[in-house]
């Protein structure tokens, strides 16, 4: 029987079919650690790893009998993939079930920043009826008409398309690769160059996988090709931005606001950024619901099962 070692502790909804063919070990109470993971790694086929879980050389060097990395995330950051596919090992990762839960809240970021609606729930709640709230307090952006440019136009990045559309907003993109005009058409998107997409866009929407890069996709220089009124949101991974040229920019007003998902270091942001009413900021809530974590635990297990057995479609990541 094959053996699957789950580093993170969860439900185990999701897991029915894998456990009754598998023999499965989940940590109990906990997560297991790295260092726990590296002792027990020589003994599994399968290590199926959280978004955080770093697999990196020593743990697949001393994983001698490791097949599979199923990691329970669409981003595979955490893995050196470059390593495992010289290794043989194969990555696969959990991309339906998070595409539309992340562009629902790249979404609610961008309507929430636009419209100020955190920032007048805080002022309430704080100020009470010192709170200005005459016809012309507050103003915000209003979506329709306005431009998304969305940077990263894959699954997540179309999602998002759809939603802003139906915000009567226009869209441009900029990707690796321009789609097929047929994909444009039906999308109602128009493919441009980066710099373009920062100078047109009243909002920019980041939407990639975090990979050499795209580390510091925006940065300084592309903050300043930003509109002044600009809105800046990142629902991918925190590095994709460069933080602390946020924090620099939102201070000039170089830029008019950001909502951002995931954070440059680590799980929380600087608090610089803490201290600013223009700016949204959530603890990577983007896939938070109970139905996707369960569906990304079925995706993560039929992974396992379609690589053994041919039983399910198997997500492979082809390329670090
Ligand atoms: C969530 O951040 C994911 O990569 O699935």
């Amino acid at each position: 029987m094959k053996k699957v070692l789950v580093t993170y502790d969860m439900f185990r909804e999701g897991f029915t079919e894998l456990v009754s063919k598998y023999d499965v070990v989940f940590p109990e109470g906990r997560d297991f650690t790295y260092e726990e993971v590296l002792e027990m790694i020589p003994e599994f086929d399968v290590l199926c790893s959280m978004f955080d879980f770093p697999v990196n050389q020593e743990l697949m060097d001393k994983g001698t009998r490791l097949k599979l990395v199923s990691n329970y995330a669409v981003g595979y950051n955490n893995i050196d993939v470059a390593y495992a596919l010289q290794k043989g090992i194969t990555v696969t990762n959990t991309p339906n079930p998070v595409t539309d839960p992340t562009a629902d809240i790249a979404l609610g970021l961008l309507l929430d920043t636009a419209r100020r609606i955190t920032e007048c729930d805080r002022k309430l709640r704080t100020l009470k009826k010192e709170m200005k709230v005459g016809v012309l307090e507050n103003l915000g952006l209003p979506l329709t008409k306005k431009t998304l440019g969305i940077l990263g136009m894959g699954r997540i990045g179309k999602a998002l398309c759809k939603r802003a559309r139906a915000c009567g907003m226009e869209v441009i993109y900029h990707n690796r690769r321009q789609l097929y005009i047929e994909e444009e058409t039906k999308l109602g998107v128009t493919y441009v160059s980066k710099e373009e997409l920062l100078a047109q866009s009243d909002f920019v929407s980041v939407n990639a996988p975090y990979t050499p890069e795209t580390y510091h996709i925006i940065g300084e220089d592309e903050l300043k090709q930003m509109k002044r009124t600009a809105i800046l949101i990142n629902t991918a991974r925190g590095p994709l931005v460069d933080e602390h040229a946020l924090v620099k920019a939102l201070q000039a007003g170089t830029i008019h606001g950001a909502g951002l998902d995931v954070f440059e270091f680590g799980d929380y942001p600087l608090p610089e950024l803490l201290e600013m009413d223009n700016v949204v900021l959530i603890p990577h809530i983007g896939t938070q619901t109970l139905e996707t974590r369960i569906e990304m635990a079925e995706v993560v297990c039929q992974n396992v099962m379609g690589f053994f057995e041919g039983t399910y479609p198997v997500y492979k990541v082809l390329r670090p």
